[in-house]
Formats: C-alpha cells, structure tokens, sequence
C-alpha cells in the first residue's frame, strides 16, 4: 500500500465495489461533472472498468483509497493515460462525498504524486478539471501544480459548456513531503 499523510492507496477489492457504485459512480451530478462522457447507471455485477481493474491495462493504474487510521474506503485514485516514451501521465480521484473537505483529497494528490515521479520515473504530471471545482484545484496547487491554461467551454456538464483548467507539475518542481503554502 502506497502511504500518505491521512490516506493509504490501494488495491481495488471485491466488498469496495458496491459501496463505490452506490456512493460515487450512481451519483448523476457527480459523475457528470467528475468524469468526461455521459452518466449511465452500471448494473450490478457488469465489469464495468471503473470499478473492477484490469491489472493488465499498462496505460492506468487505479487505486482504492482508504483512510490510513482504520483502513475504511474513502474514494478512487487512478493514474491515467500513462505515456512511458516522454515520461507522463494524468490524475484522477474521485472522495465519497463524507470524506470530503478533510484535506483527503490534497494527500491523494501528494501520494499520487510520489507514485507517479518516485514510483514510476515519470517527468510530469496533468490534471484537468473543471474551472468551478475550486476543491480539486486547492488540492493540486496545494501540491505545486501550475495552471497552466484553461480549455474554454471543453466540457458538456447537465445541460451547459463549463470551462476546464489544465493543471501540470514537473518532476523538478516537485518537492516530496513539501506542500506549497499556495
Ligand atoms: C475534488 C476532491 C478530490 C478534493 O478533495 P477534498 O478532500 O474534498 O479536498 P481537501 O479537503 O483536501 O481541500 C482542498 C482545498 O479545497 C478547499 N475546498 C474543499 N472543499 C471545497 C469546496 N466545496 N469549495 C471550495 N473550496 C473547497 C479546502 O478548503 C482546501 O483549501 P485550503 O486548504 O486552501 O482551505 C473531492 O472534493 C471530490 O472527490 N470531489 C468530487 C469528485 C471530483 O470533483 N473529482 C475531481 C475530478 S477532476
């Protein structure tokens, strides 16, 4: 298990996957916002690739994240897009919407960051996001990741365009266990 501050990340189990439908992915607004094609309802027991992992998949890795005291499932991370010719890759999580606001999510962002430049030898690291979803930019600037652009009206969410910011870190800005005071 990978280690934060608050959070450990993990390996996806069995008894994770109904609380994770239930509690994050059958959450319409949720989904919509947080992922990038249209909310559909995933039937119980589908192999849905959101929730059961293809360890063979060389291009993602997902985590189930898990508070560090008492072990108990808290949300998703995943690296994604993973591109080993020049060394980068995307982030994604997703918290259950008890554990969130508990500054879960910026040691999510820290541990995912320690995977992907410690772990793995990536050289950088992105994270889209839309430009409303003020938690998951605290979180990433909180890490040191730079704005890098926005990507205007790039995302249809419930009914309207809303803008994306594109976020990135470099393997040289990053400082492990140093958050910025941003
Ligand atoms: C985005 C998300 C991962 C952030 O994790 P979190 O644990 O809620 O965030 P933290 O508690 O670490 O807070 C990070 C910062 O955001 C701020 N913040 C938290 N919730 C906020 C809210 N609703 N509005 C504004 N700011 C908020 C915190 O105050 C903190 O900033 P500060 O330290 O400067 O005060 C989490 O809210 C979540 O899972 N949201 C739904 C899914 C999602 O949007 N995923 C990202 C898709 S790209």
């Amino acid at each position: 298990m990978l280690k934060g501050e608050k959070v450990g990340l993990r390996a996806r189990h069995e008894d994770d996957i109904p609380v994770l439908r239930a509690e994050l992915y059958d959450d319409v607004v949720n989904s919509s916002r947080a992922e990038g094609g249209p909310w559909r309802p995933i039937t119980p027991g589908s192999k849905d690739p959101r929730l059961v992992v293809d360890d063979t998949k060389e291009g993602s890795v997902q985590f189930s994240v898990v508070e560090l005291e008492g072990g108990t499932l808290i949300g998703t991370a995943t690296l994604w897009g993973i591109d080993t010719h020049n060394r980068c890759a995307h982030i994604g999580l997703g918290l259950l919407r008890t554990a969130r606001g508990k500054g879960y999510g910026t040691d999510v962002v820290a541990t995912l960051c320690h995977y992907g430049f410690v772990v793995r030898s990536l050289h950088r690291l992105q994270i889209e996001t839309l430009a409303d979803n003020h938690a998951m930019l605290r979180s990433a600037e909180h890490n040191g990741f730079t704005r890098e652009g926005v990507l205007r009206s790039s995302a249809w969410v419930m009914g309207e365009f809303l803008d994306e910011v594109l976020l990135g870190l470099l393997a040289e800005e990053w400082k492990q266990g140093a958050k910025s005071q941003v």
